[in-house]
């Protein structure tokens, strides 16, 4: 063997090891965390209980990076529960190992146990998230991902009204909570195969507000100054409710959604679905004083129970302090109004098929090592099975027979990919927010009713499309969304209502290996946890 080509395997496999360990630049740099994922007793509406946390912190801590940055974070398991970690809206280019879904891309971390998540965080900027990804502990087990641009070479595309970049950054994630164990709740449903217990407040920041019983001397409050601009970021992390947020008297401007810039547009009122995220500039340019945030559900199936409180946090510019007393007690914004089966257990489908997890082992693992006999078939099909009526009045009881399977739908590397998502009134119509991991996807266009090729592709946006991870599908509607297949490896597509996802709303993509190693996903790291 010459020295040039052993130079050549030398070389090789140093770009292997550096992919392994983080490739940092002189720019980017590599952030080392660990999460303990423990019991913690809090107490909230007047009762105390113990819930999951990360650290012992409720809503746990919020990560910051920079575009370009990798992360490396040991995950230790001192609770009771199987757990793994999701990075929510991270793409994670080759690195499908470090995703989080349980029995999608890994086994679960067991108690006792311990896995290191290694990712690099590039392409994207503004405000992701993380939340555990096994049952329904994401409840108290999330935490904001925050991402700003590369230091020295990027800057945010916005300004203040004094033309300079906003002065203060505020993540502000929006929960919900039970007067009981989550795991409890789901628990219970899954044996009886009624619909879980809905939540008993909605939260901010790990507090619900001044509207609930033992809640205001705790409620969150943001210390900001008059004549400011803030970016504020929000994160939907509540498990089943689409929520509607305002802050009274203030006007917000969006500028970016899911980890992507959008084309800035002002509004009083916001939607945001579980899983998405918004940043909005606000300038506090009202008397100074107390104003009211408010946020309470999009509650948008019909006759279906949720959870219809309010809760309330407090931005306070006001001159001193300590004089606000109880005749200035903040101003409430205007929400929108909220909208508002026999022998039989609720399921949910896409095409038809009921999503099942493994349980031995991930689909990526099988994939992996070549192996998914028993584990999944590759025969999820591309149109639903039956063309009906979908949004019609009635569906017919006969097409409520969805078939229960663990699926994947093949892609070629590089494949360009456009999803029709169809909302159904089976049983109810509802806001499906659908989330695709590892991915960004175009949103082209959304509707009511069925979607229509010959009618709605000329209403498709091929311009200037948002780009999400997440897209709320309107109620008895569609929305059409584009991804190129780019990133090889097993990915998840699910409704964010984890009440859905326990029902079967998902499906997976099995994005085949490219050309080269570039193109292909990464070995598995050795601590990857076994079944
Ligand atoms: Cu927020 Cu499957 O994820």
């Amino acid at each position: 063997m010459s020295s040039s080509s052993s130079r050549t395997i030398m070389s090789l496999l140093l770009i292997v090891s550096l992919a392994l360990l983080c490739s940092t630049t002189t720019i980017a740099k590599q952030q080392y965390h660990e999460f303990v994922v423990k019991e913690a007793a809090v107490t909230r509406l007047c009762k105390s209980q113990n819930i999951m946390t990360v650290n012992g912190q409720f809503p746990g801590p919020s990560l910051e990076v920079n575009e370009g940055d990798c992360l490396v974070v040991k995950v230790t398991n001192k609770g009771p529960y199987n757990v793994t970690v999701h990075w929510h809206g991270v793409r994670q280019m080759r690195t499908g190992w470090s995703d989080g879904p349980e029995f999608v891309t890994q086994c679960p971390i067991r108690p006792g146990q311990s896995y290191t998540y290694r990712f690099t965080v590039q392409g994207q900027e503004g405000t992701l998230w993380w939340h555990a990804h096994s049952s329904w502990l994401r409840a108290t087990v999330h935490g904001a991902l925050i991402i700003r641009p590369r230091r020295g070479v990027a800057a945010y595309p916005f300004v203040n009204n004094h033309g300079k970049p906003p002065v203060r950054e505020i993540p502000i994630l929006l929960g919900e909570w039970w007067n009981m164990n989550p795991i409890d709740v789901v628990r219970a449903a899954t044996r009886t195969g009624a619909a879980p217990n809905i939540s008993d407040a909605i939260t901010v920041n790990g507090q619900p507000g001044d509207l609930y019983k033992c809640s205001s001397k705790d409620t969150t409050t943001f210390r900001v100054k008059s004549g400011e601009t803030n970016l504020l970021r929000f994160i939907n992390a509540a498990l089943n409710t689409e929520l509607f947020v305002s802050l009274v008297g203030h006007t917000m401007t969006v500028v970016g959604a899911d980890a992507s810039y959008t084309k800035p547009y002002s509004t009083s009122v916001l939607m945001i679905a579980p899983g998405q995220t918004t940043d909005v500039l606000v300038t506090f340019d009202q008397p100074p004083g107390r104003y009211y945030l408010a946020a309470r559900a999009y509650a948008s199936a019909q006759g279906v129970p949720f959870d219809n409180t309010t809760t309330t946090a407090i931005f306070d510019y006001g001159a001193s302090s300590s004089s606000s007393s109880s005749n200035n007690s903040p101003a409430m914004p205007t929400l929108p109004a909220c909208g508002g089966p026999n022998n039989t257990r609720f399921t949910a489908s896409i095409n038809n098929v009921s999503f099942v997890l493994p349980s031995t082992v991930s689909i990526l693992q099988s994939h992996y090592h070549g192996a998914s006999t028993g584990v999944f078939t590759a025969d999820f099909p591309a149109n639903p099975p039956v063309t009906f009526d979908y949004t019609a009045q009635n569906v017919s009881r006969g097409l409520w027979q969805p078939e229960p399977g663990t699926k994947v739908y093949k892609l070629k590397y590089g494949a360009a990919v456009q999803l029709v998502l169809q909302g159904t009134n089976i049983f109810a119509a509802e806001n499906h927010p659908i989330h695709i991991h590892g991915y960004d996807f175009y949103i082209l266009a959304e509707g009511f009713g069925n979607f229509d090729a010959a009618t709605d592709t000329a209403k498709f946006n091929l311009d200037d499309p948002p780009m999400r991870n997440t897209v709320a599908v309107p109620v008895n509607g569609w929305a059409v969304i584009r991804f190129v297949a780019d990133n090889p490896g097993v990915w998840l597509m699910h409704c964010h209502l984890d009440v859905h996802i326990t029902w079967g709303l998902a499906m997976a993509f099995l994005v085949e290996d490219g050309v080269g190693v570039l193109q292909s996903l990464e070995a598995p790291p050795p601590d990857l946890p076994l079944c």
